[in-house]
C-alpha cells in the first residue's frame, strides 16, 4: 500500500486562505497526483480531484455524509440536520421527495415566474442610471421562487429575503463578519419561514413546494419538525437565488465574447446549452464537497481508512486538463461533440441524483440561465460601462469585482 502523498502539514488552512478555488488543484500539479492528504482546521483531510476519484467519493458503500459536513456549514449553508447531511433510507426518501418538485411542467412555471418578476424590475431600471446586476437578478429570483413554492414574499420584502439567502451562501467558507452576517440571514430567514410551515401544513396549495414539505413524512412515519420543515424549504429557495451567480458570470462572458450574445439572438436551442454549460463548467461557485470513509477500503493503492474526511474537488475537476482541454480557455464549442458524463462534470456535483447527493436542481438551474439570457439578449439593451470584472479566485463564493454594473437599460426593437 502507498502511503498518501502529504503536502505542508502545518500550512493547509493557510493555503486554502489564500488559493481558495485552486488549492487542490494547485496542489494536485505541484505532487503530480490526485491524491493529498493535508492538514486542515484541526483534522486531517485527504483531498481527491478527477473523474476516477468521484466515482469513490459518490460510491454511497464507500462513503458518507454523516459527521462531514463542518457545523459552520450548517449554520450558514444548509441548515442543521439538512438533507445534505443524511444517508441511507433517510436520504433516498427526502431526495425523493425533492426530485417530484422538477417535472417539466413545474420548472417552466419557475421560468415563467421569472420572466414575469424580471419584467416587473425592468420596469424600475428604466427609470435608474445604473443596476447591479447581481442584486437585481437576486431579486427577481426570490421573487419568482417564493411564489412557485406557495411563500408569500410581498414586493417590498423581496429585497431583503433576498439578501438574506445571498449572504447564507457568501458565508459558507468565511470566518468573522462574514460569517455571522450568515448566520443572523439564516436565523431570520428559518423564523420566518417556521412561521410559513405552521400555517402551510393546514392550508398550502396541493402541489407547492411548501405543500410538499410540510406534508411529507420521514421513513418513521412522522413528518419533519416545524423547523427541519423550513430548513429544507430554505435548501430550495436558497439555491434557485443562488443562480444569480451563474446569470452575472454568463453576461461577464457575453460581454468577452460579443459573438455569443449573436447566437444568443439567433435563438438556437443547442448554443444555447452548450453556453450554459460551458458557464456552469468555467466559472467558480461550488469549491469542493466532503465525505466520510464508511469502511476501511483502497483507492489505487492507497489506503482509506474509516472516517477520514475526504474532500473531492469540483472546481478542479471542472478544470482538469485530461477531461477538459485547455480548461482555463472559456469555449462553449468543446460541448458539440462531447457528451457530459456522470462523474466529469461536478459543478452540482456527480453521479446520479435519484440516487445520491448530486444536485436535485440542475434542471432549473439551466432554464432559469435560459429565461434570464433570452430577456437579457432579447428583450432589453444595456451598456456595460468600463468596471472590474476580474474574479478573484482565492475568495468562496466570489463574484466579478464589480457586481456587474449596467447603464442605459431600454427595451430591444
Ligand atoms: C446539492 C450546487 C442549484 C437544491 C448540491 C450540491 C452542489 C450543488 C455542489 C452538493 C452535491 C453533493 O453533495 O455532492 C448547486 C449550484 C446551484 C444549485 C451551483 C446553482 C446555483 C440548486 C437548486 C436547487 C438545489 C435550484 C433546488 C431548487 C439542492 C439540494 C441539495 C443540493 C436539496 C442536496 C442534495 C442531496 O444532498 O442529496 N447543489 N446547486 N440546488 N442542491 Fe444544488
Amino acid at each position: 500500500m502507498t502511503e498518501i502523498p502529504k503536502k505542508n502539514l502545518l500550512t493547509g488552512a493557510y493555503r486554502l486562505y489564500k488559493e481558495g478555488y485552486q488549492f487542490i488543484g494547485h496542489t494536485c500539479e505541484e505532487l503530480r497526483t490526485d491524491i493529498f492528504q493535508i492538514r486542515l482546521f484541526g483534522q486531517t483531510a485527504i483531498c481527491l480531484r478527477g473523474e476516477e476519484a468521484a466515482k469513490m467519493f459518490y460510491d454511497v458503500n464507500k462513503m458518507q455524509r454523516k459527521g462531514a459536513v463542518p457545523s459552520t456549514v450548517q449554520q450558514t449553508l444548509t441548515g442543521k440536520d439538512a438533507i445534505h447531511t443524511t444517508d441511507g433510507q433517510v436520504h433516498a426518501l427526502r431526495k425523493s421527495m425533492f426530485l417530484s418538485l422538477m417535472t417539466d411542467e413545474n420548472i417552466s412555471r419557475l421560468s415563467g415566474l421569472f420572466n414575469q418578476a424580471l419584467h416587473r424590475r425592468f420596469a424600475h431600471w428604466q427609470l435608474e442610471p445604473s443596476i447591479r446586476l447581481f442584486d437585481e437578478m437576486a431579486r427577481a429570483l426570490c421573487a419568482a421562487v417564493c411564489g412557485w413554492a406557495g411563500v408569500t414574499c410581498p414586493p417590498d420584502e423581496e429585497q431583503r429575503r433576498a439578501a438574506d439567502f445571498i449572504a447564507m451562501v457568501d458565508a459558507f467558507s468565511s470566518v468573522g463578519l462574514r460569517n455571522w452576517r450568515g448566520r443572523f440571514a439564516r436565523t431570520r430567514a428559518e423564523r420566518w419561514l417556521t412561521k410559513i410551515i405552521k400555517d402551510g401544513r393546514k392550508n398550502a396549495d396541493p402541489g407547492t413546494a411548501l405543500s410538499c414539505i410540510a406534508t411529507y413524512r420521514e421513513p418513521s412515519g412522522e413528518p419533519l419538525s416545524d423547523r427541519l420543515a423550513a430548513i429544507e424549504l430554505i435548501n430550495i429557495l436558497r439555491p434557485t437565488i443562488a443562480i444569480a451567480w451563474y446569470i452575472v458570470f454568463a453576461v461577464t462572458a457575453l460581454h468577452e465574447s460579443p459573438d455569443w450574445r449573436l447566437k444568443f439572438i439567433a435563438d438556437r436551442d443547442d448554443d444555447q446549452s452548450h453556453f450554459i454549460d460551458e458557464v456552469r463548467r468555467f466559472y467558480p461557485l461550488a469549491p469542493f464537497m466532503g465525505a466520510r470513509a464508511k469502511v476501511n477500503f483502497d483507492w489505487q493503492g492507497y489506503r482509506m481508512p474509516k472516517g477520514a474526511l475526504v474532500l473531492l474537488d469540483l472546481y478542479g475537476t471542472n478544470h482538469d486538463p485530461r477531461l477538459w482541454p485547455l480548461p482555463y480557455r472559456f469555449d462553449p464549442n468543446r460541448f458539440h461533440d462531447r457528451r457530459i458524463r456522470p462523474f466529469d462534470f461536478l459543478a452540482q456535483g456527480g453521479g446520479d441524483a435519484a440516487t445520491g447527493h448530486r444536485c436535485p436542481g440542475e434542471k432549473i438551474t439551466v432554464a432559469l440561465m435560459h429565461t434570464a439570457l433570452k430577456f437579457l439578449t432579447g428583450e432589453v439593451r444595456y451598456s456595460l460601462p468600463e468596471q472590474d470584472l476580474k474574479t478573484d479566485l482565492s475568495r468562496m463564493p466570489t463574484t466579478p469585482e464589480s457586481g456587474v454594473i449596467l447603464t442605459n437599460i431600454r427595451k430591444s426593437f
